[in-house]
């Protein structure tokens, strides 16, 4: 399923129960454009016609972070980022995955469904030890397991997500199955929802952006940080000198420019005629990314300066949800014959 990245007007809440929608983001550094044009922006857009959740999930960042402070501290930056970039705490829920104690509970009784199998031939499992071969936690090869439990705790039905977390809503997917197979209908099988940019590639042009590669462009960072990391982009490796034609169907800069300006195929004219340089298509994509996200860079600092404001948002987040996490728990332990 793919949603446009149209703007939304904010629509009255609706009466009848709306479809729910859960998705979660690890606290792992500052947002980069991947994580916002993948799949924040969906975050914010599907908040006005769903009822919408949205988790950090600190116990998912376990698996790689070990700074107990450094946690904390990108747990709260995380959140200022998510409202900086539009999430109404009036109109979705926010909180902390390790303030609702029974995303980890429901995690345990999916594992006594879930074939070892299934976690260790998941691509993602085997590109995390390829990264940390030092720390191969066992946290690793039961994430999706506690990604699934993040999802359907809530039996959310829509996951926006980049495309890189297919392989994990596909096991959360036959996870569900399985669970509903043994124990009757519990769970709906939850959908992926995808942007119009569900890949988004780095500063290198080859690999997904993604802070563990270091390929990333911070949107909330300085103007001069930006402009630092989308001069560093590679273009197209072919255009050697400023007079050859560029090929913008290859390149990077010019596929970010569709998202940044109707006039995106004015640009990619410009390169492919040999008109305008790489450089000059650099300069104006780091000015309207730089654009782009001033307001939001403002608001950021305003949250980042009202620390309490935010620790608040999370803590009401969490305790809504407290109900719903609940009843499922008590459907589930009845069901699997634990009361
Ligand atoms: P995470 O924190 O790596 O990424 C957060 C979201 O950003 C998307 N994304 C991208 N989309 C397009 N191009 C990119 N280069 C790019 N980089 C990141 C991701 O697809 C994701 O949607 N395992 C998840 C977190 C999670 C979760 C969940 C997600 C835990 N529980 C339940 C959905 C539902 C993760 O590590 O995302």
């Amino acid at each position: 399923m793919t949603v446009e990245l149209a703007p939304q007007p904010a629509l009255a809440p609706l009466a009848a129960p709306r479809p729910l929608i859960f998705s979660g983001i690890q606290p792992s550094g500052i947002v980069h454009l991947g994580n916002d044009l993948g799949a924040i922006r969906n975050y914010v857009m599907l908040q006005y016609e769903y009822e919408a959740i949205y988790c950090i999930v600190d116990y998912h960042a376990l698996t790689s972070t070990h700074d107990a402070a450094l946690l904390r501290r990108r747990t709260r930056e995380m959140a200022a980022s998510l409202l900086a970039l539009g999430l109404d705490p009036d109109r979705c829920t926010l909180f902390v995955q390790s303030h609702r104690p029974e995303h980890t509970e429901l995690m345990w009784l999916l594992t006594t469904v879930t074939p070892v199998s299934w976690l260790e031939r998941t691509p993602t499992y085997k590109d995390k030890i390829a990264n940390q071969p030092d720390d191969v936690n066992h946290g690793l090869l039961t994430y999706p397991v506690l990604q699934a439990a993040d999802i359907v705790i809530y039996k959310a039905s829509l996951v926006p997500v980049g495309k890189d977390q297919a392989a994990h809503l596909e096991l959360s997917r036959e996870i569900v199955r399985a669970f509903n197979y043994r124990y009757g209908e519990t769970f709906p099988e939850p959908q992926a929802v995808y942007t119009s940019a569900p890949v988004v590639l780095g500063t290198d042009g080859v690999k997904k952006m993604s802070k563990s590669v270091g390929n990333t462009i911070e949107i909330l960072a300085s103007p001069e940080e930006i402009r630092k990391q989308v001069m560093s982009m590679v273009t197209d490796t072919e255009r050697i000198k400023r007079t050859d034609p560029g090929r913008p169907g290859v390149c990077n800069v010019c596929q970010l420019h569709r998202f940044f300006g109707d006039d995106y195929e004015e640009i990619w004219d410009g390169e492919a005629t040999a008109r305008t340089g790489c450089v000059d298509t650099k300069k104006l994509l780091a000015q309207r990314i730089t654009e782009r996200y001033a307001g939001a860079r403002e608001r950021y600092a305003e949250l980042m300066a009202h620390p309490a404001d935010v620790d608040g948002i999370l803590e009401a987040g969490a305790d809504r949800l407290k109900p719903k996490a609940a009843a499922t728990m008590a459907e589930v332990k009845e069901k699997m014959g634990l009361r």
